[in-house]
C-alpha cells in the first residue's frame, strides 16, 4: 500500500483493483439477468466512465449495444456546477432500453441536467450505472439503479477518475491524503 502523486497532491489506496473488478463482475451479472431480453443500449458519459464502461462491457453476455456522450462539469477537486455537452449521443434512443454508465455520482447535477434530455427521446426505460457514489455530497436527487461503491464526501481518482485531466490510467481508486 503506497502514496501517490498527481501533479500537486497526494493520494492513498482506497479500493483495490480486484474488489472493484469483483464488484464490476456482480454487477454485470445482475444486468445479464435484468435485461436478458431487452437488448439494452448502454450510453457511457465520457471521459470518465471510460474504464468502468470497458470493465463491464466484457461481462455483458447478452444482446446489448454501446454508445457513448461527453459530459463534463469538474474543474479541479470540485464540481464547477456548469454542465458542458461537446460530444452529443449519435445513436437512436427511442424505445431502447436505456442504461447510463457513469463514472461517479457527486452532487448529481451532471445527471439531473441529462436525464430531461434523454426522456424527451422517448426511451422504452431508463437506468442509471454508477461505479461510485457519494451520498453525502448529493445536491440534486438521481434516481441511482445499479451501483458498485458508496464512498464518502472525499475526492478520488484513479480508474477513469482525474485529477485535472491526471491519474486516469491508475487501475485501483486513491483518495485524497488529508
Ligand atoms: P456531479 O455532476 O457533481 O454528480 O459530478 C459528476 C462528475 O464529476 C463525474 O462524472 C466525475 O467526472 C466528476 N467527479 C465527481 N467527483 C469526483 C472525484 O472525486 N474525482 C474525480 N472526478 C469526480
Ligand atoms: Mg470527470
Amino acid at each position: 500500500m503506497h502514496e501517490i502523486r498527481v501533479h500537486d497532491k497526494t493520494f492513498i489506496p482506497y479500493l483495490s483493483q480486484p474488489e472493484i473488478e469483483e464488484s464490476i463482475k456482480n454487477l454485470a451479472q445482475k444486468i445479464n439477468q435484468d435485461y436478458a431480453d431487452k437488448c439494452p443500449l448502454f450510453i457511457a458519459i465520457l471521459n470518465g466512465a471510460f474504464m468502468f464502461a470497458a470493465e463491464l462491457f466484457k461481462s455483458i453476455s447478452i444482446a446489448s449495444e454501446i454508445s457513448f456522450i461527453k459530459l463534463a462539469s469538474y474543474k479541479g477537486t470540485t464540481s464547477s456546477g456548469h454542465v458542458i455537452t461537446s460530444i452529443g449521443l449519435d445513436a437512436d434512443v427511442k424505445n431502447k432500453h436505456i442504461i447510463i454508465l457513469e463514472d461517479i455520482i457527486d452532487t448529481g447535477k451532471t445527471m439531473s441536467r441529462f436525464l430531461p434530455q434523454l426522456y424527451n427521446q422517448q426511451p422504452a426505460s431508463l437506468k442509471i450505472a454508477a461505479l461510485l457514489h457519494k451520498p453525502e455530497a448529493t445536491t440534486h436527487e438521481v434516481p441511482l439503479d445499479y451501483n458498485c461503491f458508496k464512498i464518502p464526501n472525499k475526492f478520488v481518482v484513479g480508474f477513469g477518475l482525474d485529477y485535472n485531466g491526471m491519474g486516469r490510467n491508475i487501475p485501483a481508486v486513491y483518495k485524497l491524503k488529508e
